[in-house]
């Protein structure tokens, strides 16, 4: 699915306080900016939302100190208008290259306009954006979130004799989405509706948004467990949200990985011993380490060098097998 050039209408903003924006700023002389030939670059973080998140962040933190790049780094806790403010401030200081994982696609025509006229280039790192005009990035380093949706959706399918849980020839599955408006969310539930096509016993029943975390997962499947009648399968989009399921499923006196067939996506720690410990039955891979291409990317585009428009992450998929080969080695 091609997720640029399309259209869109900027609307973001508002005036709250962002008094969660917490610039850390190694030193703030600036690469070209400052005349000593270091680069800066501002990353605006989405948040800290879940287990994925902290790998990326810690992984992207990590790697400007390999790379010799001056960080200024932001939380925006889950909000676009404080993603907003801070991708302003960094315009303000004129750092080199500026850095972002958009909360929602929409909304970012306006400020990304307001750096391409400050001629500070900027790099999307694992979510897309929809904008009027493809030349206000430079480019868009992360995962294919539909493949990702795509390759559970197979799995189902491939599946599909061991699923049907309640046993009356139908497979009822519960989707817990990702934060609303969000790439992942509309791409892997895309994916995932699209593959399941192939099964017409395959059926969504329900699906809400957990926000990708524990929390949201945890109350959601508990609104599901008393809402629905048969559930067969729950696809969480994220593992912290399977996590947070898995809690509601176990309170619930049912056996997750048994009663209720687990897929999810991302395979940080905590997801993989889950599917090793059979809890999950199916993990789609999404990578949080993406800070080292992020640092490089950026180099070349200070160096005003042509760079690909999109970079995609090399990822994998689990089963319980496989997830127990991993997780002694599994660095996140
Ligand atoms: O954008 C990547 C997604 O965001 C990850 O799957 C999820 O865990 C995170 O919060």
């Amino acid at each position: 699915m091609k997720r640029f050039g399309l259209k869109r209408i900027g609307a973001a903003g508002g005036a709250v306080l962002m008094a969660t924006l917490a610039l850390t700023a190694c030193s703030s002389s600036g690469g070209k900016a400052g005349g000593n030939g270091k680069i800066t670059m501002g990353f605006a973080q989405v948040g800290a939302e879940s287990g994925w998140r902290t790998a990326n962040t810690k992984s992207i933190q990590q790697s400007a100190k390999d790379a010799g790049i001056t960080l200024k780094f932001s939380d925006a806790q889950g909000k676009q208008e404080n993603q907003i403010k801070a991708i302003r401030s960094y315009i303000q200081q004129k750092v080199d290259v500026i850095a972002f994982s958009p909360v929602v696609e929409t909304g970012w025509d306006a400020v990304l306009q307001e750096a391409k006229r400050a001629k500070i280039p900027v790099i999307l790192t694992d979510r897309a954006v929809k904008v009027s005009d493809p030349s206000l990035y430079e480019t868009f380093l992360g995962s294919d979130f539909v493949k990702e949706g795509r390759l559970v959706g197979e799995w189902l399918v491939q599946n599909a004799s061991t699923a049907d849980v309640n046993g009356d020839g139908n497979i009822n599955v519960v989707q817990i989405e990702g934060t609303t408006g969000s790439a992942p969310a509309i791409d892997r539930k895309t994916g995932f509706e699209n593959a399941i096509k192939a099964d017409p016993k395959i059926k969504v029943i329900a699906s809400q948004t957990g926000d990708f975390t524990r929390d949201g997962g945890k109350q959601v499947m508990e609104t599901f467990l008393k809402t629905q009648k048969k559930i067969d399968v729950l696809f969480a989009h994220n593992d912290d949200e399977g996590l947070g399921a898995l809690e509601a499923i176990k309170a619930a006196g049912l056996t997750p990985g048994k009663d209720i067939k687990i897929m999810t996506i991302d395979a940080v720690h905590d997801g993989l011993t889950a599917l090793s410990k059979g809890e999950f039955n199916f993990v789609a891979e999404c990578s949080p380490l993406l800070g080292p291409q992020l640092m490089d990317l950026a180099k070349q585009v200070v160096k005003g060098k042509k760079v690909p428009k999109r970079v995609v992450t090399v990822e994998t998929t689990f089963t319980q097998e496989s997830a127990t080969k991993a997780l002694p080695t599994r660095k996140y």
